[in-house]
């Protein structure tokens, strides 16, 4: 399924490409760090004043943010693989999901190198809650993907470089099955 998608390290070169001088993009680098900070801070408290308008620093600072989310998503099905606590069908479910975003992760984090800019590993620990049970699981994971489609969602229309808003679009999708799939599991409504 993956081959169907944009591969974002194959188009980060027109990224690269798209910045002329020297200068402008150790500017962008300069710059990047507070972005993230910004964009970190909407993620985390969906404080939407504190998102940085459009711009390409701040294309930067949304990567690093949806990096972040791609890693926690990573470790929330690890853990759920590891508890024991899944059937079979839903542990083939947790494994393809985090496939996903093992991918999502591994583009971002190329198109992050590519623009000079070191992407950060995972946490050494997520409070993901206390999971007794496979239905307790797939709340977290449902939980964590509506989380992923608000976000993704929300900081697709604050993305300028269209390299990366296509990234993020495809994202998105996923982010979008994933939700239906669990919100389907739990009974949740999907409409
Ligand atoms: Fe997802």
């Amino acid at each position: 399924m993956h081959t169907q998608k944009p591969e974002l390290n194959s188009v980060a070169p027109v990224l690269e490409n798209n910045v002329a001088e020297r200068n402008v993009r150790r500017e962008w680098l300069r710059l990047a760090s507070t972005a993230s900070v910004g964009a970190m801070v909407f993620l985390l408290t969906g404080n939407t004043k504190k998102l940085y308008a459009q711009s390409l620093q701040g294309d930067l600072g949304i990567l690093t943010a949806a990096l972040y989310l791609e890693h926690e998503a990573v470790a929330a099905y690890q853990a759920g693989a590891e508890s024991k606590l899944l059937s079979p069908g839903v542990l083939q479910l947790a494994v393809a999901f985090q496939s996903d975003h093992k991918y999502h992760r591994d583009g971002i984090s190329g198109v992050l190198k590519s623009l000079g800019v070191e992407p950060k590993g995972p946490e050494k620990k997520y409070n993901l809650g206390s999971l007794h049970s496979e239905k307790d699981i797939l709340r977290l994971a449902r939980d964590r993907e509506n989380g992923a489609v608000l976000a993704y969602g929300t900081l697709a229309s604050n993305i300028l470089t269209k390299a990366v808003l296509n990234f993020g679009a495809n994202v998105l999708v996923d982010e979008v099955r994933h939700r239906t799939v669990l919100n389907a599991a739990l009974g949740i409504p999907n409409y």
